[in-house]
């Protein structure tokens, strides 16, 4: 773990380690059951973020993760302003080093979304506040605080779980295998040839005592599974990428695919979707599809990294 001087960067979930995952699920549901039905922008009662500013650094598109992280700073009671790349001078050459050393002198604490994850390393390296990893290209840790919250309110339990992803190996799914790693369960796989997660994070699960299962069998993986997942076939920063979506077209997430999971298995999707491409609409749509309680939940489980960030939350 990453310690600052008044804080701890989130890279990705192994700094705040298993425990702290289980005691940011365990807030969240706090937090989110206090305050049902109050207007979403009024702070929470103890408002424990009070006077704090969070700057947030997209270098990427994005809305869940710039609304929930506004929000949830508004409901612990702090506030917090948005940079691009294309209006800050990041855009024009400024180093990711002075710019971590002035907004760590301006705010409390910084929210980085960008691509070569060396860049938040570079990030963290040189911020005196937390820094806090909204997606890189290898991985999207906040992601999944709010994904695991959503499987456990919908009645599912972690240790033992069969979670089915399809698709493409990437930085989502490189986060569901450290929290497989951390919170013990299953993850089965299923990608076209060429297309699988980093070796390093597999290895990471299964070190972790989880059962990864790599297959290019879509209808294998999906016997039995509790969970299913999936995201776009096309991440941010790879729309040069040809041929792949033909590639992809098995491993469609629709009613065909999910008759093999379990009768009371939850889909799940990170957003934005492709809907007709990675998730068929009868899937989206329906009864076992959960995405926009994960969406909502955003906010709940960002609230929950910030406070860890923040040292409140933990040990
Ligand atoms: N899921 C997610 O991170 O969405 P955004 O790209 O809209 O932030
Ligand atoms: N894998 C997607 C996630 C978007 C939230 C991307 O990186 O574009």
């Amino acid at each position: 773990m990453s310690i600052t001087q008044t804080g701890r960067h989130f890279l990705d979930l192994g700094d705040a380690g298993a425990n702290a995952v289980a005691a940011m699920i365990n807030d969240a549901i706090d937090r989110k059951a206090a305050r049902a039905d109050w207007p979403k922008g009024r702070a929470d009662a103890d408002a424990p973020l009070a006077g704090r500013v969070l700057a947030m650094v997209f270098e990427k598109n994005s809305t869940r993760t710039r609304v929930s992280f506004d929000i949830a700073m508004r409901q612990l009671g702090g506030t917090a302003l948005i940079l691009d790349s294309e209006s800050s001078q990041l855009g024009r050459g400024e180093s990711i080093a002075d710019t971590a050393r002035v907004l760590s002198r301006m705010a409390d604490a910084i929210m980085l979304r960008t691509d070569d994850h060396a860049k938040i390393e570079e990030m963290a390296r040189h911020a005196t506040v937390p820094v806090i990893n909204g997606l890189t290209d290898r991985s999207h840790p906040c992601q999944i605080v709010a994904d695991l919250l959503t499987v456990i309110e919908h009645g599912k339990a972690l240790p033992g779980l069969e979670l089915a992803w399809f698709g493409d190996g990437n930085n989502v799914l490189h986060s569901i295998l450290e929290a497989a790693a951390l919170l013990k369960f299953n993850v089965r796989v299923a990608t076209p040839s060429g297309y699988e997660p980093d070796t390093e994070f597999v290895e990471m699960a299964r070190a972790g005592g989880a059962t990864v299962t790599l297959t290019q069998d879509a209808q294998a993986a999906a016997v039995g599974a509790d969970v299913v997942v999936t995201d776009t076939w096309v991440s941010m920063g790879q729309e040069h990428v040809h041929n792949k979506l033909a590639a992809m077209a098995p491993y469609q997430v629709n009613p065909a695919l999910m008759a093999h999971a379990k009768p009371d298995a939850l889909f799940l999707h990170c957003l934005p979707a492709h809907v007709g491409e990675e998730v068929s609409e009868d899937v989206f749509e329906g009864m076992q599809s959960v995405v926009f309680d994960e969406a909502e939940n955003r906010i709940h489980g960002q609230k929950s990294v910030l406070l860890w960030s923040f040292g409140l939350l933990g040990e």
